[in-house]
């Protein structure tokens, strides 16, 4: 029913949209598929950007952060003219379905080129925040945390050889999933995100008991879309009231973004990747693919954005539970 298919990254780049690249380029040609990539997303589907893959194209890739399709954020896809613009080169280029890796932004963007020209798409999930509805884990997540975990065991062997409060700031402007897990793994004290309402003065109440119970150090993690600030701001409110603690801020940004990505995204990407492509041919189009309790499932693009994916309350226990 298709002849030729697109695939692309977009939004924010994660570890593992590059095995998931090579997993759809590969299930296409295994399915008799011609499969073109769309470099740079929507930016460059506008543009034209569009070229021939076969198996090599995606050799020793599995193992690489980053995504070899390149990634952007589009403000000209979000106009229609940008939309038609894309069409047309779609057209051009004889593309009958499209594979788009990404976020919400991604997922937003193609729901509306769907419902505007009818070009047949299914999402895969590829984003650091692990904040889409549909899947239990998105590419790249995996490894964020683990980049997150390393940098915080780091600082609490300093932190605890001076005697220091640490706030560390981890990404997520909307969502804390690698904020509560990164800390709940790291033995966090506290864990601020924007799911919970942690108040400036629950911080100073828990960092005072805890140094009544003679603890050494602390580490605050925090969501960077946290509703009391930046770790940085918080960490200043706290300051200003607790001025016997020895206080340090570490951001920890885009590196959560890079690196190769661990055994469980390759997996999951290349397990999406394949479950993308297979969808298009049984005729799934406008969904996200996604992995539910181990189960591939198929969640409209209306879903996968609109619907909030709640974080386990037994997870937003456990910090208070643990750090006694
Ligand atoms: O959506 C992924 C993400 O890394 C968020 O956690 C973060 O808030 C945002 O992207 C940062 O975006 P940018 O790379 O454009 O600064």
């Amino acid at each position: 029913m298709y002849n030729r298919i697109g695939v692309f990254t977009s939004g924010g780049d994660s570890p593992g949209m590059n095995a998931c690249v090579r997993a759809v380029v590969r299930t296409a040609i295994y399915n008799k598929l011609e499969v073109y990539g769309i470099k740079r997303g929507y930016e460059g589907m506008i543009q034209g950007q569009l070229y021939p893959m076969n198996s090599h194209s995606v050799s020793n890739i599995i193992q690489k952060g980053g995504t070899i399709l390149k990634s952007a954020r589009s403000k000209e896809f979000m106009t229609i003219e940008g939309r038609k613009k894309a069409y047309q080169q779609l057209r051009n280029f004889d593309i009958d379905a499209l594979v788009a890796i990404g976020g919400d932004g991604t997922f937003t963007g193609a729901k509306i080129f769907y419902e505007e020209f009818g070009i047949p798409t299914i999402g895969v999930p590829g984003t650091i925040d692990n904040d889409l509805y549909g899947t239990d884990y998105t590419i790249g997540y995996d490894t964020a945390i683990n980049t997150a975990l390393d940098a915080i065991d780091k600082i609490r062997d300093t932190a605890d050889s001076h005697n220091r409060v640490f706030f560390v700031e981890v990404m997520g402007r909307d969502s804390g999933y690698i904020a509560i897990q990164s800390g709940i793994a790291g033995g966090a004290e506290i864990v601020m995100m924007p799911e919970t309402s942690t108040t400036i003065q629950d911080v100073i109440n828990t960092l005072k008991e805890g140094w009544m119970r003679k603890k050494s150090s602390s580490i605050v993690v925090v969501a960077e879309g946290d509703e009391e600030g930046s770790a940085a701001e918080i960490a200043e409110k706290v300051k200003a009231q607790l001025t016997d603690l020895d206080i340090r801020v570490t951001t920890l940004g885009h590196i959560q973004r890079g690196g190769s990505p661990t055994a469980k995204d390759r997996i999951l990407a290349s397990r999406l990747g394949i479950a993308a492509v297979e969808g298009l041919l049984k005729g799934q189009k406008n969904a996200m693919v996604g992995i539910i309790n181990d189960e591939v499932v198929y969640t409209p693009f209306e879903e996968a954005i609109g619907k909030q994916k709640p974080i386990h309350p037994d997870l937003l226990r456990m910090v208070g539970i643990l750090s006694i």
